[in-house]
């Protein structure tokens, strides 16, 4: 199984005065549970991970918008350096695909993909999808039975999150940067309904900004 960062359910977070937190957010939220210099430490090591595992063949990664675009670039920049630095180097081809599942702070059993290339351009590549945050599983189950049919050489997935929740349909990525708990998480790029994407660390969503921002 793949190993990660595990962030216990006990885990009191840091106060939010330690940290840089834009000002309009300061009341939605009540403690940074992953400072975001601890997100591209991490983020390296899976860039070194991925690389050592899929680096013989074309990659095409495939980031799931919008949750996924931070992640996605920076594990990417990384991924240029060890292909930049190293003796084996892999083209690295990149596509975007949407997914939306979620409204207010609950995940929705209907799932959508909009975009994207012509999923037939994946046959024979190694492909990587690159996921913010795993809860039910749903999303990425849907999305690797899509990809499945267009006869790719190898499918990875790497998500910064996993969500430690009872909710879990038990899929894994291959790739996990965090284990979180059961909570409602937003800041670099994950969303409350559209809010919190402009905010670098991992906090946690406090109940007064799900009424605030709710749709
Ligand atoms: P799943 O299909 O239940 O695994 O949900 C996955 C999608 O739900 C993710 O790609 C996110 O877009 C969204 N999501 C799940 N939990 C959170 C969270 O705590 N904060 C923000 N988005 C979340
Ligand atoms: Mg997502």
């Amino acid at each position: 199984m793949a190993s990660c960062l595990q962030i216990s359910d006990d885990e009191k977070g840091h106060d939010l005065e330690l940290f840089c937190v834009p000002r309009h957010y300061e009341s939605d939220l009540d403690k940074v549970i992953i400072p975001h210099g601890l997100i591209m430490d991490r983020t390296e090591r899976l860039a070194r991970d991925i690389i050592q595992d899929m680096g013989g063949h074309h990659i095409v990664a495939l980031c799931v918008l919008k949750g996924g675009y931070k992640f996605f670039a920076d594990l990417l920049d990384y991924i240029k350096v060890l292909n930049h630095n190293s003796d084996k180097s892999v083209p690295l081809t990149v596509d975007f695909i949407r997914v939306k599942s979620y409204c207010n702070d609950k995940s929705t059993n209907s799932i959508k993909v909009i975009g994207g290339d012509e999923l037939s351009n994946l046959a024979g590549k190694n492909v990587l999808i690159v996921e913010d945050i795993v809860e039910t599983g749903r999303t990425m189950q849907t999305l690797l039975s899509l990809l499945n049919e267009c006869n790719p050489k190898m499918v990875k997935v790497v998500s910064l999150l996993v969500k430690r929740t009872p909710r879990s349909s038990g899929y894994r990525p291959d790739y996990i940067g965090f284990e979180v708990p059961d909570a409602f998480l937003v800041g670099y790029a994950l969303d409350y309904n559209e809010y919190f994407r402009d905010l670098s660390h991992i906090c946690i969503l406090n109940e007064q900004a799900k009424e605030k921002y709710k749709m």
